[in-house]
């Protein structure tokens, strides 16, 4: 028998990038998503969850760019492949749209809404902590050159520190509710 899957994505610390203006707009979009979702539950007419899809669309435009500019000024190197994400998530929102004008069966509009939270939840958990990680490391790094002056290390990609452990188990924990 599946798992049931909760609707609802409720904000706790392992869904942080350590970014507070990029988790801003995380939490702005999660919260976007929920009231689709529940706008499907309490079987609102048609008319109503489009326009809230097309807010969570809206939004996910604004929130991707907004971190492709974040990418640039920090020559972040998996850029290109991260944005392709981006538009593979905005492709299937845009079918997710096209297909609620067909849509007949209740279970199918939940289904749907559960695809869009799924959407943002796993670019967020494998995609999104790329880049946390990245910006961690390039912040310890930047730090530890400026107190050793510019030593070849600094050069050097940081390893991995249980820090990042703990906020993977945590996102992996998440992943199993
Ligand atoms: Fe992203
Ligand atoms: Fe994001």
């Amino acid at each position: 028998m599946m798992k049931p899957r909760l609707w609802q994505i409720e904000w706790h610390d392992g869904m942080s990038v350590g970014i507070p203006e990029i988790d801003e707009d995380h939490q702005r979009f999660a919260s976007l998503i929920n009231d689709f979702n529940r706008l499907i539950l309490d079987r609102k007419d048609l008319g109503e969850i489009r326009k809230s899809l097309q807010s969570v669309m809206d939004d996910a435009a604004q929130h991707f760019a907004h971190e492709e500019k974040l990418f640039d000024q920090w020559q972040y190197p998996d850029a290109d492949d991260h944005a392709n994400q981006h538009a593979q998530v905005l492709a299937a929102f845009q079918e997710i749209m096209k297909r609620f004008v067909t849509y007949g069966l209740e279970s199918e509009w939940i289904e749907a809404g559960l695809e869009v939270k799924d959407l943002l939840i796993s670019h967020l958990v494998n995609e999104d902590m790329k880049y946390a990680k990245f910006y961690r490391n390039s912040q310890v790094g930047a730090s530890l050159c400026m107190q050793t002056s510019a030593s070849p290390s600094c050069l050097l990609p940081s390893t991995g520190s249980s820090d990042e452990q703990y906020r993977s188990d945590d996102l992996a924990g998440y992943r199993e509710e």
